[in-house]
């Protein structure tokens, strides 16, 4: 049985105090409604990083999670941040290849290959990030493109390293949009992807990766969308800022919705 995750990805939302008492509030209600079966992950802009990480300390269920981090280790980098900088401050957790991060800022299959494995080698859980343009699905090709996209990033890895990662099918069309992959549109992916890891990995290993899905979570759909046998939790954007929808959330991936 694969422990599921939700992850809340605030992006480049909230100043400090609006993003404090988020945390002090869904400390307070996560602590009450989760059951130990579920893994919290709070991905706040990374200079709350180390105030998050004090507030939720102790908290067996909350852990702390960056959005992104620099592929190398250290160095005449201006303005960016290492893995081993966010390892230091308690993050256990990074966000690798979200698709902002690929359209905005052009990353690259073989340069998350680069930070999959600094994230690794610092010790941090990469939640690796895939997804499909809704042109590519209308083309029929998404399953392809999306296999490829973990083929390039993540098949060179050992056995042993890929069990510690974390994957979250993203469709583009799905974030932000308010329009969610259906159930059946999500299990397809989420099993192909896990048959692709099989290929590689064998059969063992796959069963053990969580694989989250995102676009669009919210309240109402959670539950749903969680019920398919392969979708393990969720990468959650918009709805992670509003305490009570993302407790919902969290309550839906415990099967207490
Ligand atoms: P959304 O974002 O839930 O606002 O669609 C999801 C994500 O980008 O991780």
């Amino acid at each position: 049985m694969r422990q599921r995750i939700v992850a809340g990805n605030w992006k480049m939302n909230k100043t400090r105090d609006e993003g404090l008492a988020l945390v002090s509030e869904l400390s307070n209600m996560i602590a009450d409604e989760v059951s130990g079966n579920v893994q919290v992950v709070l991905c706040p802009p990374s200079i709350y990083l180390a105030a998050v990480g004090k507030m939720i300390q102790g908290s067996g269920s909350i852990a702390l999670g960056a959005q992104n981090c620099h592929q190398k280790a250290a160095g005449a980098y201006t303005g960016e941040v290492s893995a081993a900088m966010l390892r230091s401050v308690g993050v256990q957790y990074v966000i690798l290849g979200h698709s902002e991060r690929r359209q905005y800022f052009g990353e690259s299959n073989s340069l998350l290959k680069e930070k999959t494995d600094i994230a690794l080698e610092a010790g941090l859980t990469p939640i690796f990030c895939c997804g499909e343009l809704l042109e590519l699905r209308e083309q029929g090709v998404h399953l392809d493109f999306v296999r490829n996209q973990l083929t390039e990033s993540l098949f060179h890895l050992s056995n042993e390293q890929l069990r510690r990662l974390v994957i979250a099918y993203e469709p583009i069309w799905a974030i932000g949009t308010g329009k969610t992959a259906s159930n059946a549109q999500a299990q397809e992916m989420h099993a192909a992807l896990r048959e692709h890891l099989a290929s590689r990995y064998g059969q063992e290993t796959a069963q053990e990766i969580r694989i989250l899905y995102g676009g669009s979570v919210n309240a109402s759909n959670a539950e749903e969308l969680f019920a398919s046998p392969d979708v393990d939790g969720g990468l959650v954007g918009g709805a992670s800022l509003k305490s009570r929808e993302f407790t919902d959330i969290v309550k839906a991936a415990a099967g207490k919705s």
